[in-house]
């Protein structure tokens, strides 16, 4: 039977990645929330929907038909942003409303969210809205699987100082270690750099095997398979 997916995000680096392993899958359909409709890759199983995020009453109809499965990969930063409170807007915010949204219309829907690295001892206005959107996720009781990041690895366009000088300097040199001395590291991994397509590969498999009311966090090695599967270490 068909499942139809919400996603959020779908115009980012990680969530360009979950549509694209989305399009394989036609037993899939998909609803994109967009800011701006006509800026995704077409796709059989695609329809954009034009969504206006600070539209309190948009959230209740957008879950009015049947949903199975909502992705959250919404995120700005505060540069992008421009405020506090707008940053917490996007990154806090969005997804509590569209998890409370989905809990109220599909209690027994799936959620995968993309949260970051450090979200479970979550201080500071980006590490706190992760973790207050995780809080609001458990308490939710719908079934969710959680991916926890470290820096992206990405072809991102628009110039982000951090993300440049981590992947030019730092993530080759920890990459290339961690293959040839840590392995089966865990606290190695959690905090190596990790490619998108990584994060939603990891998210999105999570997600769809997820038992009613499971809950999972995917981190570290989970989403860095190659040092297992790749490599044959450890
Ligand atoms: N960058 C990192 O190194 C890193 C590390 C760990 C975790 N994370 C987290 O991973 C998640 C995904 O990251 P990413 O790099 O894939 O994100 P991204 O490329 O910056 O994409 C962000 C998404 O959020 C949407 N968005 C931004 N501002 C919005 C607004 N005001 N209203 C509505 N939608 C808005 C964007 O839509 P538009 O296209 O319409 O702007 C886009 O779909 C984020 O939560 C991020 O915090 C990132």
């Amino acid at each position: 039977m068909t499942q139809q997916v919400v996603i959020a995000g779908g115009t980012g680096e990680v969530g360009r990645q979950l549509l694209a392993l989305l399009a394989q899958r036609p037993e899939l359909s998909v609803r994109a929330l967009v800011r701006r409709p006509g800026s995704l890759p077409l796709a059989a199983n695609l329809e954009e929907v034009a969504f206006d995020f600070e539209d309190l009453g948009a959230y209740g109809p957008v879950f009015g038909p049947p949903c199975d499965l909502l992705l959250i990969a919404l995120g700005t930063t505060l540069a992008g942003a421009g405020s506090a409170e707008a940053f917490l807007r996007v990154d806090r915010d969005y997804p509590m409303r569209l998890i409370s949204a989905l809990a109220t219309t599909h209690p027994g829907a799936k959620v995968g969210l993309v949260s970051s690295v450090g979200a479970d001892r979550g201080k500071g206005l980006y590490l706190g809205a992760k973790a207050t959107v995780e809080t609001e996720l458990e308490a939710s009781g719908l079934a969710h699987a959680i991916a926890r990041p470290s820096f992206l690895r990405s072809d991102r366009r628009e110039f982000r100082l951090l993300e440049v000088l981590v992947n030019r300097l730092i993530a080759p040199p920890w990459l290339a270690l961690g293959r040839a001395a840590f392995a089966g590291s865990p606290g190695w991994w959690r905090w190596a750099p990790v490619h998108v397509r990584e994060v939603a590969t990891a998210l999105l498999e999570a997600t769809l095997s997820l038992q009613p009311g499971q809950r999972q966090i995917l981190e570290g090695l989970d989403l860095h398979p190659g040092p297992v599967t790749q490599w044959g270490r450890p």
